[in-house]
Order: structure tokens, then sequence, then C-alpha cells
């Protein structure tokens, strides 16, 4: 079993499609263990995505992040990384596959739904972030 963060991202919060990504996620078979609705604070966003402190588009990101809310859900399912990023499709969802979550609810690269951890070291550091080890459910 392994974990993942994933992040419903403020654009499919306004779109107001929560409810059809959480669906997805149960009918794929990942386990839900942890969620909480919440709005990053611009700190908290630089945080989070600090491995991009240096690209061009980390200051664009981190306002988009903090913008509106999110909904942080932690998965667990066998090769959860790789299934949920698989899920979601490209990062651009202009490449993204049809029947992926960003070719479905993405707008641009930036604007592109939702999140996912991208190796099991990221996946530890996101959702230590997020949670404490005690509101992870074993389920
Ligand atoms: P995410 O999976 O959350 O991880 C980093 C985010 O940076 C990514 O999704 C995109 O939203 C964003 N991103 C990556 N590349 C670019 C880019 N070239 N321009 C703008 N945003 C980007």
């Amino acid at each position: 079993m392994q974990r993942t963060l994933a992040i419903i991202k403020p654009d499919a919060v306004e779109q107001g499609v929560i409810g059809k990504i959480l669906a997805r996620i149960e009918q794929e078979g990942f386990t839900v263990c942890a969620m909480r609705m919440t709005q990053l604070t611009k700190h908290e966003a630089e945080g989070f995505y600090a491995v991009h402190k240096d690209k061009p588009f980390f200051g664009s990101l981190t306002d988009f992040m903090s913008c509106g809310p999110c909904v942080l859900v932690a998965l667990e399912a066998p090769d959860a990384i790789r299934k949920w990023r698989d899920v979601m499709g490209a990062t651009d969802p202009a490449r993204a596959p049809a029947g992926t979550l960003r070719q479905e609810f993405g707008a641009s690269i930036e604007r592109n739904a939702t999140h996912g951890s991208d190796a099991p070291e990221t996946a530890a550091f996101e959702l230590g972030y997020f949670f404490r080890g005690l509101e992870l459910i074993d389920r």
C-alpha cells in the first residue's frame, strides 16, 4: 500500500466539481485516509511548492493556489502515486488524455484542477505538510 496527497485546486472548487472528483477517487479504488477544505495563505502555498521557488511561474502559481479554497485529500492504494497521476493526466490539460481529470476540468497548465505527489519522498513531505499522523486514518 502507498499513500499520496491529492489537492482539488481552487479552480475545480470554483467550478463546483469537488463531488465529481471525489466520486472518481472512490470509483478508481482509492481509500480516502484524511480530507480537509482550507484556503492556503500565500506563505503556505510558497512552502508547499518550495521546490519550484526558482521557476518563473512560482509567483503566479502560489497566487493561484491561495486565491480560494482547495480540498486536501490523503489517498491510499497499491501504487497510489502513479495511479493518481494517471487519473489526473498530464500537468498541461491540453496534453492530458481524454477521460482524465485535468482534460475534463483543467483550463491551463496553471489552472489544472488537481495536484498529486510525484514521488515517494514528495508524498511523505506533502502529506506531512498538511496532516498530522493522527489525522491519517488506517481503514
Ligand atoms: P502541480 O502538479 O500542482 O505541480 C506544480 C504546478 O506548477 C503544476 O501542477 C502546475 O499547476 C504548475 N506549473 C507547472 N509548469 C508550469 C508552467 N510552465 N507554467 C505555469 N504553471 C506551471
